[in-house]
């Protein structure tokens, strides 16, 4: 099962990439939108990959709703977790940091203990969003200015998920086949 939360969809085609890469490889992998349908019985699988994208420094509702839900059976389960997030963008050094504040908290909260985590880029598109959003982006220190000293053109979405390292993250979740 590949599970995921996603707010503004980029995280959507992460878990899609996923499911892919673990069909490559023989294993049929459902996947789960936990912001519309939360509720699927996760007896029959063997792993559960479970992701979200960070907004707010939180983990998306649905998702974070899914592993209240579930923690139980999650905590005995081959688990695999994975997040999409801008922080990476602007300070790729903090990696760890970013590692711990989205994934390894959010598993220790829940009481899990994932075999991987995986942390990508996501996207940021800066005319898709309201005024209000925009502000709090900036003041996230990922604002336009921020973005354009860096050399990125603002007025395109800035796409920053990196697909090798996620299908490599992806391969290696089957290493022990
Ligand atoms: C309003 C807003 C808040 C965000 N907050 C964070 C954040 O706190 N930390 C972070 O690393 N990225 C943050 N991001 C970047 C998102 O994580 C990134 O856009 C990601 O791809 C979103 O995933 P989704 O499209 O699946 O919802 C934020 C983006 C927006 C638009």
């Amino acid at each position: 099962m590949v599970a995921y939360g996603t707010k503004w969809g980029s995280t959507a085609d992460v878990a899609k990439e996923l499911a892919s890469v673990l069909g490559k490889k023989g294993h049929h992998a459902d996947l789960l939108d936990l912001g519309k349908d939360g509720l699927a019985d996760l007896e029959p699988y063997d792993m559960v990959v479970i992701g979200s994208g960070i907004a707010y420094g939180s983990w998306a509702k649905g998702a974070v709703r899914f592993l209240e839900r579930n923690s139980k059976i999650l905590s005995e389960k081959r688990l695999a977790m994975f997040a999409c997030c801008g922080d990476l963008l602007f300070d790729p050094l903090k990696t760890d940091e970013y590692e711990s504040k989205y994934l390894r908290e959010v598993a220790r909260k829940h009481g899990l203990e994932p075999f991987s985590l995986g942390l990508f880029g996501g996207v940021i598109d800066f005319d898709r969003h309201s005024f209000l959003v925009k502000g709090i982006l900036s003041m996230r220190n990922a604002g336009k200015k921020d973005m354009q000293e860096k050399g990125i053109d603002t007025d395109k979405p800035y796409d920053f998920r990196d697909w090798e390292k996620i299908r490599a993250w992806g391969d290696g979740l089957l290493e022990d086949d």
